[in-house]
């Protein structure tokens, strides 16, 4: 079942969005070489505590941490832990608030340091894959024009598309219905709504797509030990586009 939220959740949930944008800016002041994953987190989960809200992915099946930090080949998932941050990381952070008992999910990738260009390339290109599917959102598009966007993009740019995971609805559940895979068929699929609210996120590869699950049952990585990235935005299907709730903060909003 797909909901359709009303103005009121759409207002909460842009809440959830602002707070889910200002723990990344704070995470972001933090990251740099020499830090741990663990205190990442630690900086995460007391923000979004300190704001009147919880971090959703904290025991979300499991899991324990309050983000995923994933680094190089680590795709998506990664558990904070004594990990220490190294120059030239790639370093994907993804963060989920929930508040009012609705929740946000939003994902970027940072090069700490120095890179080669075709990792730096790799990081702004899955940020362009992001902003070229999200441009494809409106009522009466189809969920496959947003994969088939992304796909298309990713290839044009010698990147792969990892399958296996995929976008989702988003509202008093982090995931929600429908999926929101970021390959497929143009005009196929859910069509889209006024008042849908979905997580679009690319994780595209610099090598091949295949990935595999670390012992620890959640870090996904890359098979081919190649550095991935993650981008990933909360947005609400309008009737002429969408808004961003994950976005930065506009004049007006506090
Ligand atoms: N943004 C991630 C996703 O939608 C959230 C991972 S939730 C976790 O897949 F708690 F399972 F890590
Ligand atoms: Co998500």
């Amino acid at each position: 079942m797909i909901s359709i939220k009303s103005e009121r959740e759409i207002k909460l949930m842009r809440e959830a969005g602002i707070l889910n944008y200002k723990t990344h800016e704070e995470v972001k002041k933090h990251l740099k070489a020499g830090i741990t994953t663990k205190e990442l987190d630690k900086i995460a989960y007391n923000f979004i505590s300190s704001h009147n809200a919880k971090p959703s992915f904290l025991n979300y099946e499991g899991y324990p941490a309050s983000i995923c930090v994933s680094i190089n080949d680590e795709v998506v998932h990664g558990i904070p832990g004594k990990r220490i941050i190294q120059n030239g990381d790639v370093v994907s952070i993804d963060i989920g608030v929930e508040k009012h008992g609705y929740h946000s999910d939003a994902a970027r990738t940072y090069i700490v340091g120095e890179a080669p260009k075709e990792v730096q390339d790799l990081v702004k290109n899955t940020e362009q894959a992001l902003m070229v599917g999200i441009s494809k959102v409106r009522e009466g598009a189809k969920i496959g024009d947003i994969g088939a966007a992304i796909e298309k993009y990713a290839h044009d740019h010698g990147l792969s598309v990892v399958e296996e995971l995929v976008g989702h609805g988003v509202g008093t559940d982090i995931h929600e219905d429908p999926d929101v895979p970021n390959y497929g068929k143009e005009g196929t699929g859910v069509t889209l709504k006024a008042g849908m609210v979905i997580a679009i996120e690319p994780m595209l590869n610099l090598g091949d797509k295949d990935i595999y699950m670390l012992d620890d049952d959640w870090t996904i990585c890359t098979d081919d030990e190649m550095p991935s990235a993650h981008f990933e935005h909360t947005v609400v299907v309008t009737k002429d586009g969408c808004k961003i709730l994950t976005g930065e903060i506009c004049d007006g909003e506090e």
